[in-house]
């Protein structure tokens, strides 16, 4: 029974009472408006899948509250608040952008509310600012980004030209690849950070990309900024001369058909793609299907198994915050990227990256996998690792 229940029936709630395994509050709280709506319906698609299809493993029954962050880092906070201090939430899911990941997580460490990231890459929060009440899995900026650097090199290219939005995601996701490409040898000739959500015409920036004596461009561009960027990229005529890589959110398969031929050989790396030949992504992927008429996309599955990890947690019969967070650092399970499982200090998934290049399919665009590179933990990044009393 939950707390306000008890203190609604006068009971005193310091009695030292377990609560029920079957009543889990859990707040959902994604993007459902902004740039990235597209991502937070699809997380949510993802987390509804795994709910239905694994939710009669645990006894434990769970109760949604949604709420909207709209991309806006100030508004997310004051929905995480609500969730904590109105709805008494026992577990927060979701969370799609760094800058909003930044807001909330003094919030819910503060208050001892687990938090399971089901996008946000902020390295920062599974690094010096780590909390044991935040498990993600999903990816860090870095980890997505990093094996980039080193594969690029390696295919021979020697001159990058960096383009990304102007926020924690975007400077983290091209720092961490500008560090391995140097470190390997290559070098970044030139680099512009785009106003994040506002910038509706990439010309100019391509104009000095062109210009940069660049062998090719790599960026980080996610959602609608996605799609705007990869059509004006080709539209501009720079596709053929200067060949375009970035962290694989750029041609997501949640988007690239909006794309069209224009996303066609760009080559670029993720953690997950629905091509991924394994029995454990061809069940998802048909189930996915089947519920929602389109292939899945990486924020699917990191929806769907950010709920995974929460039956599986429940499953130990954690069921307050407290044993809820314990509970969840220490899941692991096969889903349909693979092996998963979670740094122990840091509390970001480890797992493999793909490099994947965008090529016409029977009929739609689809990922070839090129190259698969081998299970990314992060370093520590400056995290000191806590553990919770239950
Ligand atoms: C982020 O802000 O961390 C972010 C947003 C969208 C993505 C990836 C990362 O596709």
């Amino acid at each position: 029974m939950k707390r306000a229940t008890l203190a609604a029936l006068g009971l005193a709630t310091s009695i030292a009472m377990p609560a029920a395994a079957e009543d889990i509050k859990v707040g959902l709280l994604l993007p459902f408006s902004g740039v990235y709506a597209a991502l937070g319906n699809e997380i949510e698609a993802g987390f509804n899948l795994a709910l239905e299809q694994f939710g009669g493993e645990t006894d434990a029954t769970f109760e949604i509250v949604r709420e909207d962050t709209e991309v806006k880092p100030p508004v997310a906070l004051g929905k995480a608040k609500k969730m904590i201090l109105q709805d008494d939430v026992d577990v927060i899911a979701g969370i799609v952008s760094s800058g909003v990941l930044g807001a909330v997580r003094d919030m819910v460490h503060g208050a001892g509310v687990p938090l399971i990231v089901a996008n946000a890459g902020n390295d920062e929060a599974t690094g010096a600012d780590c909390s044991p009440f935040i498990t993600r899995m999903s990816f860090s900026n870095s980890q997505v980004n990093r094996p980039m650097g080193m594969w690029m090199h390696e295919q021979g290219i020697g001159k990058v030209y960096t383009l990304a939005p102007d926020y924690a995601a975007g400077r983290q996701m091209i720092d961490a690849f500008t560090a391995s490409f140097t470190a390997a040898g290559g070098e970044v000739v030139g680099q512009e950070f785009t106003p994040f959500q506002k910038t509706q015409d990439f010309g100019p920036y391509l104009a000095q990309a062109k210009a940069s004596g660049a062998d090719a461009v790599y960026v980080f561009y996610a959602g609608g900024e996605a799609i705007s960027f990869v059509k004006q990229y080709d539209s501009f005529g720079l596709k053929a001369e200067l060949p375009l890589y970035g962290s694989g959110f750029l041609t997501s398969p949640l988007y690239v058909n909006a794309e069209g031929p224009a996303a066609e050989g760009v080559i670029t790396a993720l953690h997950y793609v629905p091509t991924i030949d394994s029995p454990a992504n061809a069940a998802f992927a048909d189930a996915f299907e089947a519920a929602n008429g389109r292939v899945p996309s990486e924020f699917a599955v990191q929806g769907y198994d950010a709920a995974r990890a929460l039956i599986e947690a429940t499953k130990t019969g954690a069921s307050d915050r407290a044993s809820l967070a314990n509970a969840l650092r220490s899941v692991k399970f096969e889903g349909p990227r693979g092996p998963l499982s979670i740094d122990p200090s840091t509390n970001n998934v480890i797992q493999p990256i793909y490099v994947y290049e965008t090529v016409a399919g029977e009929d739609s665009l689809t990922q070839k996998v090129l190259a698969q590179l081998s299970a990314e933990a992060d370093p520590v990044n400056g995290c000191e690792m806590a553990p919770v009393s239950n």
